[in-house]
């Protein structure tokens, strides 16, 4: 068996800065915040810290609209914050991850405003620019990942640029070899700078077709996303190479690509040993809400076996070659409590199941931020109580599909991205201990009940559940790298697997339903690893109920 590397057998804990921790009453968080709470994420067992984009920025989409590579932005604090933050994890043995946005820039970033001065300036060809339709219409009907259309006209150049993103976001011309280099360029100002890796943001988008046309409309709009256009193009896997070879070759850091469009049997050519990155976030079993695409308003129903068999599927997907991060949340997504358990229930023991599960599969378990502490969606009762750029494409989007307001508005409430961005809960005092000012998103009013201060004091806590199940993962050599087997696949209430190695073998269950689940006889033998709930199972696992066994 090949060595393990030392982000197989950690755990990672996103941050998202702005709304982790406020050292200065500002109303956002900032770097030096991060700092202040390295103990709790040291003894949480975080061994690698993703930061959210956290340079320069005119912020439109939270910081992934960057206007300075190699800098930090003020808000946040300074490059000797910075430098200290990698310093002090260091010395706890945590690493510093940061996000690459490299698909494009802000159309703030001076690179853009050269760009869109003329048609003949230096940068002229560092973006995507098109001449308009015949009639003077964008060039293609590709809707935005945000909504409405990817061209924005520039009068200028009498042209228009492509943003797969906002309007702010215009993307870079990846074809160019000087925009390369000074891509890599900045990648290795921040490895010198000793961070230890990367994430790299919306990478399957940075090749673009040969030829651009217009598809086949997929809503009401008339357009169809751009993702069905470019996502994961041809020839996309020239440029992860030479990415590869001129930054990440050499270093002992890890890089975790954003890939939305890359199915699971094209996961050999992107981790592992001739692929491109250690690992992939894929996104099948958080799409499971969806039947294609992710357009909020275009829900439906789904099944237990549905999120198992994507899991399974990505499990089997580099089970040979490669490794996978697990997780069920980010900034981009809602509070997994809420998305995988609609129905309600104790939501509690929902988040104790989704930390099992995250846990004891394959992989380098990844924590966002409040995750820890099961916290839970917010619920606002207007459109503009929302700051996501996306929330708002998703709702204007499904008003033209025909749905009211209070239908678009519950779409919203579902999916938005603010879901996850409200302050981090540290403790019951006001705004739950994230800044003395006014918080840049009002904190989720449940703080009161959970935070972290109230969850440390408590044993039965989410809290103190992922404490120990981090510590059994890292501590247990058959859940880095046994075996993953499904069980009970045509079940619908449970999920549940194992791992084995040599005659080792460890069983994973895991209810989903809100009633008693009834388990085959003699299915759970042995020492019973970690629940949660007080006591064994006996015929049937409780609603909700999570177990992890070891057979002896
Ligand atoms: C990625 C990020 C998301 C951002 C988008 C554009 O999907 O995770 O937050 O809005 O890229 O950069």
């Amino acid at each position: 068996m090949k060595a393990t590397k030392w982000w197989q057998n950690t755990a990672v804990y996103q941050i998202y800065p702005k709304s982790f921790n406020d050292t200065t009453g500002s109303g956002t968080g900032d770097l030096r915040g991060i700092t202040e709470k390295l103990d709790y994420l040291k003894d949480l067992g975080a061994g690698a810290l993703w930061l959210t984009p956290v340079y320069p920025s005119p912020m439109v989409d939270n910081g992934y609209d960057i206007s300075d590579y190699t800098g930090i932005n003020p808000q946040f604090g300074t490059l000797a914050d910075m430098e200290e933050l990698i310093a002090e994890a260091k010395k706890r043995d945590m690493r510093i991850v940061m996000d690459l946005v490299y698909n494009h820039s802000s159309d703030q970033h001076p690179w853009f405003i050269e760009s869109k001065s003329s048609r003949n300036n230096a940068k002229s060809g560092w973006y995507i620019w098109r001449d308009a339709k015949e009639g003077g219409s964008a060039p293609t009907n590709w809707r935005g990942i945000f909504g409405g259309s990817a061209w924005t006209y520039c009068a200028e150049r009498d042209q228009y640029y492509l943003h797969t993103f906002a309007e702010a976001q215009p993307d870079l011309n990846w074809e160019n070899p000087e925009v390369r280099a000074a891509l890599f360029a900045a990648a290795n100002f921040w490895l010198d700078k000793g961070v230890g890796g990367f994430r790299i943001d919306a990478i399957t988008y940075i090749k673009k077709p040969a030829v651009f046309e217009d598809g086949t409309p997929d809503a009401a709009d008339g357009m169809v996303s751009v993702h069905t256009m470019t996502a994961n193009t041809p020839g996309i896997l020239d440029f992860l190479h030479e990415f590869r070879r001129e930054v990440f070759d050499g270093h002992d850091i890890f890089t975790v690509g954003e890939a939305n469009g890359v199915s699971v049997a094209e996961l050999p050519d992107w981790v592992g040993e001739n692929g491109v990155f250690s690992m992939l976030f894929e996104f099948a079993h958080v799409l499971v809400p969806y039947e294609d695409g992710e357009c909020w308003s275009k829900m439906v129903p789904w099944k237990l076996t549905k999120l198992k068999g994507a899991l399974s599927a990505s499990q089997a997907g580099v089970a040979k070659e490669g490794w996978y991060p697990i997780y069920f949340e980010n900034h981009d997504r809602a509070r997994s409590v809420n998305y995988f358990f609609p129905k309600g229930g104790d939501a509690r023991l929902a988040a104790k199941a989704l930390a099992t599960i995250l846990m004891t599969l394959r992989g380098t378990p990844f924590i966002y931020e409040g995750e820890e502490l099961g916290m839970t969606n917010v619920k606002w009762d207007t459109i503009d109580a929302y700051d996501d750029i996306s929330s708002h494409g998703q709702y204007e989007l499904a008003l033209k599909e025909g749905f009211s307001p209070a239908e678009a508005l519950s779409f919203v409430h579902f999916n938005s991205r603010d879901n996850a961005r409200t302050p981090m809960q540290w403790n019951d005092t006001a705004n739950a201990g994230f800044t003395t000012g006014t918080p840049w998103l009002p904190a989720n009013e449940n703080y009161h009940t959970i935070n972290a201060a109230a969850e440390e004091a408590d044993a039965d806590s989410v809290l103190n559940y992922y404490k120990q199940i981090i510590r059994l993962r890292k501590t247990n050599p058959v859940l880095l790298n046994g075996v993953y087997e499904e069980l009970l696949a045509e079940n619908e209430q449970i999920y549940a697997f194992s791992r084995t190695e040599g005659n080792r073998r460890i069983v994973t269950a895991v209810n989903f339903s809100a009633e008693e689940a009834q388990l085959p006889a003699g299915f759970l033998r042995g020492v019973r690893l970690i629940g949660s709930y007080a006591d064994a199972p006996k015929a049937a696992l409780r609603p909700l109920e999570a177990v992890v066994y070891e057979e002896e």
